[in-house]
């Protein structure tokens, strides 16, 4: 991108001195460009002292940057104890089964399916978190609806076996 290293120092520059900088800095590139140049790493691994691994954990783990990876919509599924025990990892199974068959008849579904830890919601797990959004104690029903509300509408998680209320394998 032409005058995008200028733009990437400057930005860099602007938080290079402040310790918690890294993650404003990826934010204000990205609200910049639409994604982390390639060109900005050397810069930003040096001024930040943080390693590739680094960065690429921030990425992942704020929707933000959810584009970086070619996903618009990431659904978080808590992986907690306290959901787990409220069936949350089977129903993580099982929505990934609907989205993957819904992508083998051609849909094009730009959604992603992953465990998160506890957000301290433990009482009203499970907890389902879409691009901010928290869903609590959600059900077979509800996920359901969730998914057909905002991505498909004709599949049900009944029809793929899963039972509300069942432990995680
Ligand atoms: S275990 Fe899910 S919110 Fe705590």
């Amino acid at each position: 991108m032409k005058g995008s290293n200028k733009i990437i120092d400057e930005i860099i520059e602007s938080h290079a001195s402040d310790p918690g900088g890294l993650i404003p800095t990826l934010l204000k590139i990205h609200e910049e460009f639409g994604c982390i140049p390639e060109e900005a790493y050397p810069v930003l691994l040096s001024k930040f002292a943080a390693t590739r691994i680094q960065i690429n954990k921030i990425l992942h783990f704020y929707d933000e940057f959810a584009s970086d990876f070619g996903n618009k919509n990431i659904i978080r599924i808590c992986g907690g104890f306290g959901c787990s025990e409220k069936g949350s990892l089977y129903l993580y199974e099982k929505m990934k089964q609907m989205i993957a068959e819904k992508k083998t008849i051609g849909t094009d579904i730009n959604v992603s399916v992953e465990t998160i830890p506890c957000q301290g919601l433990c009482g009203f797990g499970p907890i389902i978190v879409i691009n901010h959004q928290v869903y609590t104690r959600v059900t077979a029903e509800k996920a359901e609806k969730i998914l057909s509300d905002l991505f498909f509408d004709t599949m049900t998680l009944k029809n793929l076996g899963f039972v509300p209320g069942r432990k995680s394998r």
